[in-house]
């Protein structure tokens, strides 16, 4: 069976990306299609290369019941042929992996996450939480569920 594949990236790969990749494969899960994709992460930078999601980040998860335990990694050119889409964070993640496209094919994959969102129709992209605090790192979740909800409704009628 044809599975959809989906990468989220973000600048680092600890606080944003990974958390939509934990929401989105549970919201596949709870919906019974989790079958019909393959759900990745990715940073623009190689800082954080390795490393489980920064500690704050997966704190804030498990209190709304998910678990952030993917590894960082850096985004590469080969995952333009890997995945059907990218989904970006904000305006910086955009240029930044938009510079690494080969083609107009290549950079039609790339998407943002925030214009799924159904429920923050003022808010454009997913604000990176890093030099924040508690408040900010609540947003990227309540964020990331609107957003991966109307993102998967739209795969959905695909
Ligand atoms: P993320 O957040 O892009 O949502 O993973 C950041 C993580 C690390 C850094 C910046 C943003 N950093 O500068 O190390």
């Amino acid at each position: 069976m044809h599975q959809t594949a989906i990468l989220f990236v973000c600048l680092g790969n600890i606080c944003r990306s990974p958390a939509a990749e934990g929401i989105m494969k549970h919201l596949t899960r709870q919906r019974y299609v989790d079958d019909q994709f393959f759900i990745d992460s990715a940073g623009v930078g190689s800082w954080h290369i390795g490393d489980l999601p920064d500690r704050r980040m997966r704190s804030h998860g498990n209190r709304h019941g998910y678990c952030f335990d993917s590894r960082a990694r850096q985004i590469k050119h080969d995952d333009f042929i890997r995945f059907d889409y990218i989904f970006v964070m904000d305006g910086e993640n955009y240029d930044d992996v938009i510079a690494l496209a080969n083609n107009d094919d290549e950079r039609k994959k790339v998407l943002r996450l925030a214009d799924y969102m159904t429920q923050h129709p003022h808010q454009s992209t997913i604000p990176d939480p890093y030099y924040g605090g508690d408040r900010d790192f609540e947003l990227v979740i309540e964020l990331l569920e609107d957003a991966c909800d109307g993102l998967l409704n739209y795969l959905l009628r695909q």
